[in-house]
């Protein structure tokens, strides 16, 4: 229960890997706000959890996420934590065929979005405060979607100036990089698991996988650890020497 006494808040925290991280750091202690554009997934979890406050909160829209913050202080008395996870693909065409839309809205969500959170979060987190970002293992190699896969790999950097920047303050900012995690994103496309040969371990990620990393991240166990990504990719990082083995 490392986190008792703390105040975390999770966007994306009505669903996949948002609803299990307001799981995860509950499990630690924490008092959870669960925002997300779908309040009504955002109750949902607040309804079948006690201490987790249900937030409206829209990443792509700035006074929607001051206000969502500002609920959560109002309601909890302070900040401590912010787990970034909304985001998300979109159907695009292939590179030649895409538009200007589909590269800022991949933008708007998926970096953008991280920053408006760090923005309006930071002037409430002191000595102690930490925030982690989910990206994609699409930010660290070429997996396709270029538009999400570059908002993606924005992240890391991000991710290091924030923690050079608020680091003197106490605050750390971490990254995770998930592999394919068995989400409702997979719904329409066959699921997941005929992914799972990619990956070393076999399997492809649970968004207990994901959510339990970030929530060490986000715990005082990480408390030297500032500026890093961390992929949660069952391997899948090491390259596909794994597949390879027979014809080597
Ligand atoms: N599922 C995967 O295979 C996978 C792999 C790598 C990275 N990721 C990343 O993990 C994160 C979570 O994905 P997931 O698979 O759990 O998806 P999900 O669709 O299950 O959950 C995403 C949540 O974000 C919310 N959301 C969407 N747009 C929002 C907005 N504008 N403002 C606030 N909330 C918004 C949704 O309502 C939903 O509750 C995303 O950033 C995604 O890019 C997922």
């Amino acid at each position: 229960m490392s986190m008792t006494g703390r105040v975390a808040l999770v966007t994306g925290g009505g669903h996949g890997i948002g609803r299990a991280t307001v799981a995860a750091l509950r499990a630690k202690g924490a008092l959870v706000a669960a925002a997300d554009v779908d309040l009504a997934a955002a109750r949902a979890v607040a309804d079948d959890t006690d201490g987790v406050l249900a937030v409206r909160l829209d990443v792509t829209d700035r006074s929607s996420v001051d206000a969502g913050i500002a609920r959560c202080v109002e309601h909890f008395g302070r900040l401590d934590c912010l787990v970034s996870t909304a985001g998300g693909d979109r159907e695009t065409p292939e590179f030649a065929e895409m538009s200007d839309d589909d590269w800022s809205a991949a933008y708007e969500l998926n970096l953008l979005g991280v920053v408006r959170c760090v923005r309006a979060a930071v002037p409430h987190l002191g000595e102690g405060g930490s925030v982690v970002v989910v990206g994609s293992v699409n930010g660290l190699a070429a997996w396709g979607s270029e538009p999400y896969s570059v908002a993606k790999a924005g992240l890391g950097v991000l991710v290091q100036n924030l923690a050079a920047s608020y680091g003197p303050r106490g605050v750390r900012v971490n990254l995770v990089a998930p592999g394919t995690i068995r989400t409702r994103v997979w719904d329409g496309q066959g699921g997941p698991d005929r992914l799972a040969p990619m990956y070393p371990l076999g399997r492809v990620g649970e968004p207990a996988d994901v959510a339990n990393a970030v929530a060490f991240l986000a715990s005082p166990d990480a408390g030297w650890i500032t500026g890093v990504t961390l992929p949660v990719d069952g391997g899948v990082s090491t390259g596909p020497i794994h597949l390879l083995r027979d014809r080597w």
